[in-house]
């Protein structure tokens, strides 16, 4: 992870699951805004513009910063929980570690696609639109999957008993982007989100 001034900022949060899979919804919310941003881009390069490769790489950065290394591992605990608190509730779940590590993968080869380009590198456009696009379809996928499905199973090991997760001691790391707004690495996704 990349050491950024001011982050990771983290506090221990004295709060309910509940609430953490409120702040993971909320983390679905905010990737998907970010998401429409990389079509803004493919959309630049379909058209045969060269999208703002800065604002590319600040966005490929916060993707394996946030939702890689602080989402997906959060997600990850909650549904290892539901596998052994609730295995009736958690039928077909052995991929979900796995589409996690597909993500990361994927978005670490585009990340360092646009950092080729941004050292001066050639990379075929039609090359860059395929990752690009295929990156955004299985995040998108990845996302919705979760919110109609699992998310679902989850809620109900909850109504049945709030305390199955324990999340006492959990380290709430805030979203360098959208709650920190920190300029210093993120300064062109900030002014393309505002
Ligand atoms: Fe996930
Ligand atoms: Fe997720």
């Amino acid at each position: 992870m990349v050491a950024r001034p001011g982050w990771p900022h983290t506090e221990v949060m004295d709060m309910d699951a509940r609430e953490l899979m409120k702040e993971l919804r909320e983390d679905h919310r905010n990737m998907s805004v970010v998401l429409e941003l990389l079509d803004t881009l493919v959309e630049q390069m379909d058209a045969g513009k060269d999208p703002d490769f800065e604002l590319f790489d600040e966005i490929m950065r916060y993707m394996t910063v946030y939702p890689d290394a602080v989402h997906h591992p959060k997600e990850d605990v909650v549904y290892e929980q539901l596998r052994q608190a609730r295995p009736d509730l958690a039928e077909d779940l052995d991929h979900v570690p796995d589409d996690h590590s597909d993500i990361a993968h994927l978005g670490s080869l585009l990340r360092d696609e646009v950092e080729a380009v941004n050292a001066g590198a050639a990379v075929r456009r039609e090359k860059m639109i395929e990752d690009t696009t295929a990156y955004v379809r299985r995040m998108r996928k990845h996302i919705l999957w979760e919110e109609e499905d699992l998310f679902k199973r989850i809620d109900k090991m909850l109504d049945a008993d709030a305390q199955t997760v324990d999340v006492s001691r959990y380290e709430h790391i805030k979203d360098p982007v959208f709650e920190l707004e920190i300029e210093a690495g993120f300064r062109r996704m900030i002014e393309s989100l505002r």
